[in-house]
This record gives structure tokens, C-alpha cells and sequence, in this order.
């Protein structure tokens, strides 16, 4: 990251992604330097105890704008967002975080002349008439998710705000995210991680999507190194800004489980598709993301082999120390 890029504030820090990213940030800027955010959720004693914390609500910017003076902010890292499953749950509320949410951090990226904002975008921006295989960076973009309204007027919001207020914003379009340290909710993605704590918990699992449903997915380490080289590339050379294709797998869910069987031979899956499974079948089954690895030199680290026996191997662990947590 460049060197005027010192006091951060992250918000959905309490989340899935918000939560690592606060401490791997803390761990490379300092912990007084990263202010984490967060919206009711009690965060954990770590993110607590390791740098400040403050809770926010950011559809409403007089909650965060004098945090931004007070702590003296340079940078945002806007994770907070509500997903494709809890979205369709409460369109409203999902309309209100997501679009005021982003539409505020923006403002506030002008208003106080911040160096550099990351907005992320998701798999959840593209729709049914999108082609599912390989999906190009610039396609049809026709959710019908609220979510992947939300995600596709924010990544248009985002090209706005460059162009007419100079505004340095970035951000990728995650796929499925799996991860050890914090549940993901509310999304269509978050089997891809139940899955491993059911298999060292209790070997079965009952999936909500079918066994052919094929996602692309990205492991939590590749994650934080797409936010962290996107956040770190020259911004004169980007031709995309917020809405970078990125993927690192893709498979099933079959696929994942028998994977997952290769450590542990007695687990058993059981598949009962509910709503998300519309919402999974909307989505890409695997990504292009050659403008990535072009623009800002992407590459991931973990495939499906790696990132399995990682996880299980964290999980399995904690389980025989009596720390699963699930
Ligand atoms: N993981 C998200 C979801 O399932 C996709 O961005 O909603």
C-alpha cells in the first residue's frame, strides 16, 4: 500500500471478511491506525482488544462522519453489506444498507478528501442471461437478486464517483468466500463453509443446494491478497475500478464433499435445496478474471485440494481441543 495510506477505518468489521481484514490490517499498519466498525453485532475480544471499535449504521452517515475527523481516516474498506439470502429475506432493509451504505461512504470520500476507498462487489451482479461459464468481466448484468441490484448500481455508482468527483475507489467481485474464524450469513455461498464444520462436528451435513450446483469460490487468504494487490495498484493503470472479476475454484457441492470424504471417509451429505437455490442457479458456475490478472497482476494461491485440507486441518484442531465454536 502507498505511504500516505496510514489511518484506515473498516466497516462491517465484525463480519466475515471485515473481521480478518481488521486484523491483518492492524497486523501491517499498526493497531492504533485501523479503526474497526461494526452495526449491533458484540464484535470478538480480539477485534476488541487488539485496536478501537466504534458501531455505526452506514445508511446513516452522521453516525460515522465525525469518526472519520476524530480518527483521522485516509482510507475506507466498506465491507459491511447485507447478502443474496437475508437481501430476499428483506429487500428493504438490503436496498438501505447496500445503497445508502455505499452511496455514503462515497460522499464521505469526497467531502473528506480520502486517499483511497475499496468497495467490494460479488458474483451476485450477474443474472441468468449472463453467460454462466466463464463469465466475462463486462457482460450482462441483470440480477435478480435485490443484493445483485444493489452490488450493480454500487459497482456503477463507484465508475461514477471516479469520473466526476476524482474519488480513488476499488473493488472486486468476490465469489463464495470460505473461511474458519468467522460464520459468513445470510448468503448462498455459506454452505461452502458449514460443510466443514458440520464434517469435523458431527460427519453429516444437510446441504440447501443441489449436489450439481457449481459456484465460483475463493479461500480466505486469497481473498485479503485480491483486496490488499488491488488496493496497492497504480490506479492510472486500472481501465476497471469496482467491479474486477476475481475467482480462484469453482465446484460443486458434490465435489466439495467428496473432497472433504478424502480426509474423512464417513462423512455423509444429504441435499435438500431451498430458496438459495433459485439465487445459486442465477450465478455464474465459473469466472474470467482476466482483466484482473491483466490490470493489477491477480493470482491466487489456493485451489480446492489446498484450501480443503487447510480448513480441515484448522478445524480438526480445535475440535480436539474442545474450541470449535459451532
Ligand atoms: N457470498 C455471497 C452470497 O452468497 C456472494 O457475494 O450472498
Amino acid at each position: 500500500m502507498s505511504a500516505e495510506m496510514k489511518r484506515i477505518m473498516v466497516t462491517g468489521a465484525v463480519g466475515q471478511i471485515g473481521s480478518e481484514l481488521t486484523m491483518a490490517l492492524r497486523e501491517k499498519y499498526g493497531n492504533d491506525n485501523v479503526l474497526a466498525t461494526g452495526h449491533k453485532t458484540q464484535p470478538s475480544k480480539t477485534l476488541l482488544e487488539s485496536g478501537p471499535f466504534e458501531f455505526i449504521n452506514v445508511s446513516k452517515r452522521e453516525t460515522f462522519d465525525d469518526l472519520i475527523k476524530k480518527y483521522r481516516i485516509d482510507t475506507i474498506y466498506h465491507m459491511s453489506a447485507i447478502l443474496s439470502a437475508a437481501g430476499e429475506k428483506n429487500p428493504k432493509l438490503c436496498w438501505d444498507v447496500n445503497m445508502n451504505g455505499t452511496s455514503n461512504i462515497l460522499d464521505a470520500a469526497v467531502d473528506h478528501k480520502l486517499v483511497r476507498v475499496f468497495i467490494p462487489s460479488s458474483i451476485a451482479a450477474f443474472g441468468p442471461e449472463t453467460p454462466r461459464l466463464n463469465t466475462p468481466n463486462d457482460t450482462i448484468l441483470k440480477p435478480k437478486t435485490m443484493y445483485g441490484v444493489t452490488k450493480v448500481a454500487g459497482e456503477l455508482l463507484c465508475d461514477y464517483y471516479v469520473k466526476r468527483f476524482n474519488v480513488d475507489v476499488r473493488g472486486c467481485r468476490y465469489p463464495g468466500i470460505i473461511s474458519y474464524e468467522t460464520l459468513p450469513g445470510g448468503g448462498t455461498t455459506d454452505y461452502a463453509v458449514a460443510i466443514f464444520f458440520e464434517a469435523v462436528k458431527t460427519k453429516s451435513y444437510t446441504c440447501f443446494l443441489r449436489e450439481d450446483s457449481r459456484l465460483p469460490m475463493m479461500y480466505m487468504p486469497d481473498c485479503l491478497k485480491a483486496t490488499f494487490d488491488l488496493m496497492e495498484a497504480d490506479f492510472s493503470k486500472l481501465k476497471h475500478h469496482s467491479d474486477f472479476n476475481v475467482t480462484a475454484m469453482s465446484f460443486s457441492a458434490g465435489e466439495l464433499a467428496a473432497e472433504i470424504k478424502k480426509h474423512i471417509p464417513e462423512f455423509r451429505v444429504a441435499y435438500e435445496p431451498d430458496f438459495r437455490q433459485a439465487i445459486a442457479d442465477s450465478w455464474p458456475q465459473s469466472i474470467d478474471d482476466t482483466a484482473a490478472r491483466e490490470e493489477w497482476g491477480w493470482k491466487p494461491d489456493y485451489d480446492l485440494t489446498r484450501m480443503t485440507e487447510d480448513m480441515l486441518g484448522v478445524l480438526q484442531k480445535r475440535f480436539e481441543a474442545g474450541t470449535l465454536n459451532y
